[in-house]
């Protein structure tokens, strides 16, 4: 039988609550699935921190490195430690592990609102593919005469032709699986170096996947256009920052933060991937018992697909579905249940799958 390692990293706040649930549902998955789960337990985060002096051992990306997947709930106690300090080793993770796929499904589930009001499940359904790696969030720049009337500040974005290539490939190849549509969301017509390179590699790619419509958006009009036609969308590959402000509101369009997963993949598996909900620690309601889990459910699904298991995350997802129409979710997204009934709901519903 097949088994995977996955490090469990629940972090702080809230994301102790959801890894919880999310892990019920992944036990129950491999229950009825032909693979089994080995966990490596990483009590890392605030508490770490609070007996340690650190939020993670010096040798933290050894202990992760050897693993399948690391499965991540949020990082995040500002009212202790500055979050620079206590995110500081997610961006380590990412960095080192060459996880330079962020993937952020914007999916509305039947019976859950969304702000937009005209629209409903079979109008919003995309996916937004980050760059993690390079671009405006490269460490790059510097400041001179700090503190004068004359000071300068300066940052560079760097884009590179193999993040720029890999990225649009991963994201033509996510469209082959979808509805075959790719949109690239750049800002060419502003800045003419870093995002032409952008414009001249989909040209470049564009006869390897003749099967997927590719076309490019500018940022500002691609988050208008998301708003007033979010069904024109299917895969949507965005360099590091504006794949930041995409994912918001594609977050935000797909029923809120309660329901958005996530991955940071390292799509030649290389290293490990790492699978969390978009949210953070949410300390306003930690310890209450009202997080909502599906957004971390719905990153165990993420991780499984990975993993190539992807009948046991299909059933993950419809479990999801049939809890939430069946009214079995948490208050922010219109239902009554606690974070534990929330998970039980989708475990019930995912059965021993038979
Ligand atoms: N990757 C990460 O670990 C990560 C990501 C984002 C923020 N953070 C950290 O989390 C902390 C809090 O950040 P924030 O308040 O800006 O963002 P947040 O995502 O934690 O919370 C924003 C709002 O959404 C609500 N919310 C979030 N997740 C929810 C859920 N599952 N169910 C119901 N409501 C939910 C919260 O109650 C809050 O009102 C900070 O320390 C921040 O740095 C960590």
């Amino acid at each position: 039988m097949k088994s995977f390692k996955i490090a469990i990293f629940p972090g702080d706040g809230i994301g102790v609550d959801v890894t919880q649930q999310a892990e019920r549902v992944l036990d129950q998955a491999a229950s009825s699935s032909a693979f089994q789960i080995e966990k490596i337990r990483i009590p890392w985060g605030t508490e770490y921190w609070r007996s340690h002096g650190q939020v993670v051992p010096d040798k933290f990306l050894d202990v992760l490195r050897p693993c399948d997947a690391i499965l991540l709930g949020a990082m995040g106690w500002s009212a202790e430690l500055p979050d620079h300090i206590t995110l500081a080793p997610l961006v380590k993770i990412r960095q080192a592990f060459d996880q330079y796929a962020c993937v952020r499904p914007a999916k509305l589930y039947a019976g859950v609102p969304s702000v937009l009001a005209s629209k409903g499940p079979d109008q919003i359904d995309f996916v937004v593919i980050r760059e993690n790696s390079e671009g405006e969030y490269v460490d790059h720049g510097g400041r001179f005469h700090v503190g004068q009337p004359d000071e300068v500040a300066w940052q560079t974005a760097i884009h590179s032709r193999r993040g720029v290539e890999r990225i649009l490939r991963f994201g033509f190849q996510m469209a082959r699986t979808r509805r075959k549509r790719l949109t690239m969301v750049t800002k060419s017509n502003a800045q003419r170096f870093g995002y032409v390179l952008w414009d001249e590699i989909l040209e470049q790619l564009k006869p390897q996947f003749r099967d997927v419509e590719a076309d490019k958006q500018h940022a500002d009009a691609c988050l208008m256009n998301l708003v007033r036609w979010p069904e024109r969308f299917d895969v949507i590959v965005a360099s590091n920052l504006f794949g930041d402000l995409l994912t918001d509101l594609g977050g935000l369009i797909g029923g809120g933060l309660g329901l958005a997963p996530s991955t940071n993949t390292n799509p030649e598996r290389s290293y490990p991937s790492m699978f969390e909900p978009v949210h953070g620690s949410a300390p306003d309601i930690a310890g209450k018992g009202i997080a909502n889990p599906i957004a971390a459910i719905l990153s165990v699904a993420m991780m499984l697909d990975h993993l190539q298991e992807a009948t046991a995350a299909q059933r993950i997802r419809q479990a999801v579905q049939q809890a939430i129409a069946d009214r079995k979710c948490t208050p922010d997204i219109g239902g009554t249940c606690t974070t534990e009934q929330a998970g039980t709901a989708v475990v019930e519903r995912l059965g021993n799958g038979s």
